[in-house]
């Protein structure tokens, strides 16, 4: 939540900090400022709402040529989404700007002191009080702003990431990190620092990932990262394997529709390298050994939201392939409520960001309980995979639109490699049934794009539905995380409201709800005789029917049993049940997003949401 850029270097500080906010607005849009140091003072604009707002007022006044500067793109926590709460904050004195991501707990009794010796604060933020510290510490360090950050970030509680610039150093920008992301961009004769890579990676690919509690000084020809003791840090470098073709829309409407077509290659990579020629996979981002894999006797899965959902689906393939129990637990209650954790506990994080704070939060609470982590991730370079014992990577390219798509389906993937690696060393799973299901998975991606080639009757569903109040879905076995997605999409990007059951659970009360017209999409279990939970389903879509809901099926191509019950049919590939969920989340996924455009809304920036979710 909120996007942060700084840049030291030859070229319009102005020009790069917009581009980069550009590309970073999908972490929030309440609000947009800028900072750069011109002719020894410090030029600011901000303005409330999208970037286009502070665009328009730059036009109007611009700031003057600079080679230093920050940005900020907010989500709103302390203090409405208004000009006046809109970062920079500056000090007293105009002296110093600052931006911030993250929350400031102690900020109330800071705020406090710093009006008990003075400071006039004119804004609701917790930010503000950074640049009131930063003013009274400046001096005490000797001038030396990254001193006088250190100093201090040593002062704060919460999680924050931020970017500090000063009249007196017109070369430096400093920014400090605690449980918020920052990223180091290293080019030639010129730095960046950004909340994630995407901001400048049309300048550089070379990047640093910060740790926790680290200052880090920028120069155009220098970074200088220490603790914030002082003391010299260690960081780790890193190439980011995409480039800029893949942070743009390359001709879609939408970032949503793009990363929605992006979803066989999605897959494709994710699977890319990890089978061996004898069967074996190769999870090299695995920091846990066999044998600590092999004691593990229970996995919790811990994620928000989408990734709550794959988690979900997860556990089917999990217990059925590794016969280790599993739990799924929303992050955000999993520490509340003193989870049994042993050594021998497994606990996997989901996240496509890496930086979701609830989910670090929880991993936290499971390390210091001393079960392993392993991290899922989709961000080279985030915070979650650097605090877990063990990563696999989703290779699904930067995903932008805040809705997550392509995130979800190869987050399926990679715990179904997880599974079937656990299935391998554990003896539950033979070579030839790992090879058996990973070709199944290695014909996903094909399936998935017929699957896409087929959407235009569900688009005209959803224009025709567009005045719909409310919208159900119904599922078992793994369709059931798939009708809560399918419903978690729709509230979110078409602001309606919606429903996920599970199918067997309606008539201990939901089936209340269903009333002539109500449109109930109902995901069908592998075709009649596959499954033993077909024909159950296909009982509850005539108990629905019965009761005059509109009945929209989503069913394996050739599943005729389904058709009498069905207002409309959309088919899908064959597949076996537990792959099943990376075809049956597409046509929902372009349900909710033709729905949201028909309904007038922005589909990659839903009000109220922002892509990473950096506070609990
Ligand atoms: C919904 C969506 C969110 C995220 C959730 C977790 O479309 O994108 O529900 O799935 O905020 O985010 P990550 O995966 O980054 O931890």
């Amino acid at each position: 939540m909120c996007g942060i850029v700084g840049y030291v270097g030859q070229q319009s500080a102005l020009d790069v900090v917009m581009a980069g906010l550009g590309r970073l607005e999908y972490r929030g849009y309440d609000s947009a400022g800028v900072a750069l140091v011109v002719d020894g003072k410090l030029a600011t604009e901000k303005r409330a709402g999208k970037l286009a707002n502070l665009q328009a007022a730059l036009a109007e006044h611009p700031l003057g040529a600079s080679g230093t500067g920050i940005g900020h793109t907010r989500w709103a926590t302390h203090g409405a989404p208004n000009d006046r709460n809109a970062h920079p904050h500056v000090d007293c004195t105009r002296s110093v700007a600052v931006i911030h991501n993250g929350i400031i707990e102690n900020f109330a009794a800071l705020r406090a002191e710093l009006e008990g010796r003075g400071h006039e604060l004119v804004s609701d933020t917790d930010t503000e009080t950074v640049a009131h510290l930063l003013e009274e510490e400046y001096p005490r360090s000797g001038n030396d702003l990254a001193e006088a950050m250190r100093r201090v970030s040593r002062r704060l509680d919460g999680a924050f990431t931020l970017l500090a610039t000063h009249v007196d150093a017109p070369d430096v920008v400093v920014g400090a990190r605690r449980n918020s992301p920052l990223v180091v961009g290293l080019g030639q004769g010129e730095n960046f620092l950004a909340s994630d890579v995407a901001a400048f990676i049309e300048h550089t690919r070379d990047a640093l990932e910060l740790g926790q509690d680290q200052v880090v000084e920028l120069r155009s020809d220098s970074v200088v990262v220490t603790g914030f003791d002082g003391s010299p840090a260690e960081v780790r470098e890193f190439h980011v394997d995409w480039d800029v073709s893949a942070a743009e829309k390359g001709g879609y409407d939408y970032f949503m529709l793009k990363e929605i077509a992006e979803q066989p290659a999605a897959i494709a990579d994710t699977l890319l390298g990890r089978l061996e020629s004898d069967g074996r996979l190769r999870l090299d981002e695995m920091r846990l050994s066999d044998d600590e894999l092999r004691e593990i006797d229970k996995i919790i899965i811990v994620a928000c939201g989408t990734a709550f959902h794959a988690g979900l689906i997860a556990k089917y393939a999990i217990e059925h392939w590794t016969r280790i129990p599993c739990e799924v637990e929303l992050s955000s209650e999993f520490r509340y409520r003193d989870p049994v954790l042993t050594r021998t506990t497994l606990v996997v994080a989901i996240t496509q960001s890496g930086e979701t704070m609830d989910t670090l939060m929880a991993l936290r609470h499971a390390r210091e309980q001393r079960a392993r982590v392993l991290a899922i991730c989709n961000t080279n370079g985030s915070t979650i995979p650097r605090e877990s014992d063990a990563v696999l990577y989703t290779h699904a390219g930067p995903e932008v639109a805040v809705a997550s798509t392509k995130g979800f389906l190869t987050q399926i993937v990679a715990c179904y490699l997880v599974a079937l690696y656990l299935g391998q060393i554990r003896g539950t799973k033979f070579g030839d049934e790992i090879t058996s299901v990973v070709r199944d998975l290695r014909d996903m991606p094909d399936k998935v794009a017929s699957v896409l080639e087929t959407m235009e009757p569900v688009r005209a569903l959803a224009r025709e539905l567009r005045d719909a109040t409310s919208v159900l879905f119904i599922g078992r076995h793994v369709g059931y995380p798939i009708a809560l997605e399918g419903a978690l999409k729709l509230k979110e990007l078409a602001y309606m409201h919606a429903e996920g059951f599970a199918a067997g659970e309606l008539k201990h009360g939901p089936i209340a709800l269903i009333e002539d017209g109500v449109p109930v999409f109902a995901v069908v279990p592998a075709a009649k005789g596959r499954s033993v939970l077909h024909d159950k389903l296909v009982s509850n879509l005539q108990e629905i029917r019965a009761r005059g809901a509109r009945t929209v099926v989503i069913a394996e191509e050739g599943d005729t049993a389904v058709e009498p019950y069905a207002d409309q049919v959309i088919w899908i590939p064959s597949a076996p049940s537990l792959l099943q969920p990376l075809l049956s989340a597409i046509p929902l996924q372009v349900f909710a997003c033709e729905m949201a455009s028909a309904r007038g809304h922005d589909v990659d920036q839903p009000r109220n949401l922002a892509k990473s979710v950096t506070v609990e």
